[in-house]
C-alpha cells in the first residue's frame, strides 16, 4: 500500500500521525458522486466522519453538501466551501446558540429530533423574525445489525420522533406559523454491512412519507442518512464501498412522490479507507503467553478499538522477517489501549514503523488529550 518513498518520508515525521491518500479520497468521492448522480440523489457529507480542512475542502469542491451535528461544524462547513443552502443539522440536543446559528446562517433544514426542539425552535425563529425550515427525524424501528453503540433507528434509542408522535406532531405544525416542514429524516446506524438493511429502511420510509401525504402534509426532502459500511478486514481489495449496490437499492426499493429528492448523509463510507495512523514501536515486551509490541499512539488518538472492539488491520512497515504474535498495545494506563491482539507481523523491533489501517473515519475526530498527550498530526499525500 505505502511505496518506500512515502515510507522513508514516514521516517523523517514524529509519530504518531495520521497519513491521508488524498488520491483514495479523490477516487471514492468521484465513485459516489458517480453513482448517486446517476439517480439524481443528493450528498451530504458527515462531518463528524473526519473535519479536517484539507478534506472538508476537497470534498465540499467535489460537490458535496454537508450533514453537521453542532454549532462549530456547520461554521467549519461554512468556512471550507460548503454551501449554506445545502447543509443539515441534526442532533437530540442542540443548544439555542446552535440553534440561532443554523437560523441565521439559513441552512437547508434543521432535523429536528422531538416535540420539544420544535417548540423551541419556533420560539427562536419567531424572536428573530424567520421560519425555520425544518425535517422530522423518525425512529423507523429498522434494525441496522450493527455495533449497540452506533445503533440509532431503533424505538429504544434516544434519537428521532417515535410513528405513534405524528399526530401531536402534526398539530404543533399547524400551531407554529414559524416552522415550515421541509422533508422528513431517518439514519439508523453506521457502519451497516448488510445490504438488505437499507432494503428494510426503504419500506419503513415508504409507509412513514405515505402517511404524511395522506395527512395533508408534503415533504419534498426525503433524508435516509448515512450508515454504509467500509472492509476493515481487506481494505486493499475493497478500498472503495460498492456504491453502485448501495444507490441501486434505494433506487429499487423507494418510492418518492411528486417532485420529492433523496438525500444521503455518507461519513466512513467517503473518508474511512484513506486514512490510516502511523506509529513507531518503543518496546518489544514479552509477557506470560503473549508478546507486546507497545507504540507509540495511544487510545487517545483512536479509541475505535476500545471503544467499540473494533478490528483495524495492523502492518508493519519496516520488517520483513518471519512472523511472528503481538498484541499491539499503546501507552496509556488502561488495558484497553490495545489496538489488536495476537496480530501476526514479520518480527517486530524497537523503531519499526507500524500502520493501523482504515482510520479515516471516526478516528482523529474522537481523539483527545488523555493524559496530556499532544494530538497527532494529519500529514496529506499531497
Ligand atoms: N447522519 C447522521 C444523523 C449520523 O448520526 C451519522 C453518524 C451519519 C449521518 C454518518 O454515518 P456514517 O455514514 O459515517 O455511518 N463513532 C462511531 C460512528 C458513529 C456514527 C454516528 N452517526 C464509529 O467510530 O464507528
Amino acid at each position: 500500500m505505502f511505496n518506500k518513498e512515502t515510507i522513508g518520508k514516514f521516517h523523517s515525521t514524529p509519530t504518531p500521525f495520521y497519513y491521508y491518500d488524498m488520491g483514495l479520497l479523490r477516487e471514492t468521492l468521484e465513485a459516489c458522486s458517480a453513482e448517486a448522480g446517476k439517480y439524481g440523489y443528493f450528498l451530504h457529507y458527515a462531518l463528524k466522519a473526519n473535519s479536517n480542512p484539507q478534506i472538508l475542502k476537497l470534498i465540499s469542491k467535489s460537490g458535496f453538501g454537508a450533514d453537521c451535528v453542532s454549532g462549530n461544524e456547520i461554521r467549519a462547513a461554512i468556512s471550507h466551501g460548503f454551501s449554506p443552502g445545502h447543509i443539515m443539522f441534526s442532533g437530540v440536543g442542540k443548544s439555542d446558540d446552535e440553534i440561532r446559528l443554523a437560523l441565521h446562517s439559513k441552512i437547508q433544514s434543521l432535523n429536528v429530533e422531538s416535540r420539544q426542539e420544535m417548540e423551541v425552535i419556533s420560539d427562536l425563529a419567531g424572536e428573530m423574525g424567520v421560519t425555520a425550515d425544518i425535517s422530522l427525524r423518525i425512529i423507523p424501528n429498522v434494525d441496522a445489525h450493527t455495533h449497540r453503540y452506533i445503533t440509532t433507528g431503533l424505538e429504544e434509542n434516544k434519537f428521532g420522533i417515535l410513528p405513534w408522535e405524528f399526530e401531536k406532531v402534526l398539530d404543533k405544525l399547524k400551531s407554529r406559523q414559524n416552522l415550515r416542514l421541509k422533508g422528513l429524516h431517518f439514519h439508523i446506524g453506521s457502519q451497516i454491512t448488510d445490504l438488505n438493511v437499507f432494503k428494510s429502511l426503504c419500506h419503513r420510509v415508504n409507509e412513514i412519507n405515505a402517511w404524511f401525504i395522506s395527512n395533508q402534509v408534503f415533504p419534498e426532502i426525503i433524508n435516509v442518512g448515512g450508515g454504509l459500511g467500509i472492509d476493515y478486514g481487506d481494505p486493499d481489495t475493497f478500498r472503495i464501498p460498492d456504491f453502485s449496490s448501495y444507490f441501486r437499492i434505494f433506487s429499487n426499493f423507494i418510492e418518492l412522490q411528486g417532485n420529492q429528492s433523496l438525500h444521503f448523509e455518507p461519513g466512513r463510507a467517503l473518508v474511512g479507507q484513506c486514512g490510516s495512523l502511523i506509529t513507531k514501536v518503543l518496546f518489544v515486551k514479552k509477557g506470560i503467553s503473549t508478546r507486546f509490541a507497545i507504540v507509540d499512539a495511544g487510545m487517545n488518538d483512536l479509541i475505535r478499538p476500545a471503544l467499540y472492539q473494533s478490528y483495524h488491520k495492523i502492518e508493519n512497515l519496516t520488517s520483513a522477517e518471519q512472523p511472528e504474535k503481538y498484541d499491539v498495545v499503546g501507552p496509556i494506563c488502561e488495558s484497553s489501549d490495545c489496538f489488536g491482539k495476537a496480530i501476526s507481523l514479520p518480527k517486530t523491533s524497537r523503531m519499526d514503523l507500524l500502520v493501523i489501517r482504515s482510520v479515516g473515519a471516526y478516528g482523529q475526530t474522537m481523539s483527545s488529550q488523555y493524559n496530556l498527550r499532544d494530538l497527532a498530526k494529519a500529514v496529506y499525500s499531497d
